[in-house]
């Protein structure tokens, strides 16, 4: 990969980069989408990144879709997928990792223990494939993009980092490849997310600015609903992850099923 991108730069053209583990939906390619139209080139990269995902995780069963992914790409008119292996990634003897202190050490690096090492050091490596001038990732992964943001500035990087919004189900599940693991009345269940970062959101509009109520609010929506099981609901600065600011996070069991989601709640919940 990093042969054609180094081709590509000497030619003065600009390399867009949209890191995806595949199993490719409507929100990942609303980030090949922007990088398409951004940049002259764009490389969208296919890993399962297995040191990201902890023990008793989904790595062994993470949905995979080659195939389509293929086509979907081919149709979106990208430059180049780049699909290394896990050998590729982490040949015997490589023992190098990344680690972004702070943003890391909260809510979803505490429920998951050394999963921003592993995204932040594949990120680092496929930056260092691609050669990209722009990187796109979805807010949908609000903390993952506040750590890369921090990487690439922290390791002087120059890559700029783009921000794509949540791309949501017409009931505002936000899309996401673990979706696929729901059952139909898990399906029916998930939407307590979005509808909880909707009830916070109108507290806000309202003036509701206290923390604790607006924590109540999002941990009352999903305590009602009798399938979910809340992980952690949180209002923190979207920069630092630290409570505060007014992005409100939530971690969520749907069965065996954990999901994330997060709205912004200076913004209007859309829909
Ligand atoms: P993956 O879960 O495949 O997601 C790839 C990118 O798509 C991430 O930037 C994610 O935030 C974005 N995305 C997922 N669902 C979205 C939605 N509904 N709307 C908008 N964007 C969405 O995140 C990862 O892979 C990995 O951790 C990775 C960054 C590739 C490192 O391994």
């Amino acid at each position: 990969m990093r042969d054609i991108a180094l081709a590509w730069r000497a030619d003065g053209l600009t390399v867009g980069l949209v890191p995806t583990m595949g199993a490719l939906h409507a929100g990942h390619m609303s980030l090949v989408e922007a990088a398409c139209r951004e940049n002259e080139r764009v490389v969208v990269s296919i890993f399962v990144n297995p040191i990201q995902f902890g023990a008793g995780e989904d790595l062994g069963r993470y949905p995979r879709s080659p195939e389509r992914d293929l086509a979907m790409l081919r149709e979106a008119g990208v430059d180049a997928i780049y699909k290394p292996s896990v050998a590729d990634m982490y040949p015997p003897g490589a023992g190098t990792r990344v680690n972004v202190h702070g943003i890391a050490d909260s809510l979803e690096g505490v429920a998951r223990p050394g999963h921003f090492e592993g995204v932040a050091t594949v990120v680092a490596k496929l930056f260092a494939a691609a050669l990209p001038d722009r990187a796109y990732f979805g807010q949908k992964d609000a903390q993952q993009l506040a750590v890369v943001k921090r990487l690439a500035a922290d390791l002087d990087l120059g890559v700029e980092i783009r921000a794509c919004p949540t791309v949501r189900e017409a009931d505002g599940l936000a899309l996401s490849s673990r979706n696929a693991y729901l059952d139909a009345a898990e399906r029916q269940a998930a939407v307590c997310l979005s509808r909880a970062l909707r009830l916070a959101s109108e507290a806000y509009r309202r003036g509701e600015r206290d923390l604790g109520r607006l924590r109540a609010i999002l941990r009352n929506t999903i305590e009602a609903e009798p399938l979910a099981s809340l992980d952690y609901a949180e209002v923190v600065d979207p920069a630092t992850f630290t409570r505060g600011g007014s992005l409100a996070v939530l971690a969520v069991r749907i069965g065996k099923t954990r999901l994330i989601d997060n709205h912004d709640l200076k913004l209007t919940y859309p829909g």
